[in-house]
């Protein structure tokens, strides 16, 4: 039987990349009426990935209009020689991208030192068993469900695999860290990544170019998991 415990429990992050920046405000404010639980904030540098995206002004721009938290999702080639600016920019999450980092280890202990939480993003291509030595320490592990750096593609399905495994290497843990997904969330697939021990859904035009509207696409989402 299906546990419906799992999927009242799992949390909804809005991409932002996916917004109307001509009407950033009213945007903001409907994410903070609607039941996302924290905005979801890419930081693409034109070298990690092929796009630049937004950075530390819009950041500073949005914090004052959200109370949610805010998660940086650093798709940049030097993660750590960002941390300090995004925490005092008012982030909470700092997620970066393992393949990203000289040592991972100390990124994530330089993000410990500030107020954030720590998360890790793999790629499509990066094996599961990457992340294995940083179970212990780390809050957030980011699956990417598409090639980072661009919204609005598809779901690679292959990537249940690897969330299964990962979900079992948390469990067999013990540990409380949090899975996402990031990458084609909508509707039609976020049951699925739930079964395979998602708590975390990260959506951006599923949420923001929803025919339903912002408040609708939120509702439509964690309705698709029942
Ligand atoms: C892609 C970004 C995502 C993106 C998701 O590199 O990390 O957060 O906004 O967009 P959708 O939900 O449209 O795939
Ligand atoms: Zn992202």
């Amino acid at each position: 039987m299906e546990s419906n415990k799992k999927f009242k429990s799992c949390k909804i992050s809005a991409s932002l990349l996916a917004a109307d920046f001509s009407n950033l405000h009213k945007e903001i404010i409907e994410i903070e009426i609607s039941k996302a639980n924290e905005l979801h904030f890419d930081v693409m540098d034109g070298h990690f990935v092929p796009n630049i995206s937004m950075g530390l002004p819009i950041l500073e721009s949005v914090r004052p209009l959200i109370n949610k938290p805010i998660d940086i999702h650093m798709m940049v080639s030097n993660p750590d020689n960002h941390i300090k600016v995004f925490n005092e920019a008012g982030g909470d999450i700092f997620t970066f991208h393992i393949e990203a980092s000289k040592d991972p280890i100390k990124t994530i202990e330089r993000i410990k030192e500030t107020k954030m939480l720590a998360g890790v993003s793999i790629k499509p291509d990066t094996s599961y068993k990457e992340i294995s030595g940083l179970i212990n320490i780390v809050d957030r592990i980011l699956v990417m469900t598409v090639e980072p750096g661009l919204g609005g593609q598809k779901f690679i399905p292959e990537m249940l695999g690897k969330i299964k495994k990962i979900s079992e290497m948390i469990n067999s843990n013990g540990k409380s860290i949090d899975l996402a997904v990031d990458g084609g969330i909508k509707s039609d697939t976020a049951k699925s990544v739930v079964k395979y021990g998602v708590s975390t859904l990260i959506a951006g035009t599923g949420i923001f170019q929803n025919k339903k509207g912002i408040v609708g696409g939120v509702e439509e989402l964690i309705s698709s998991l029942y």
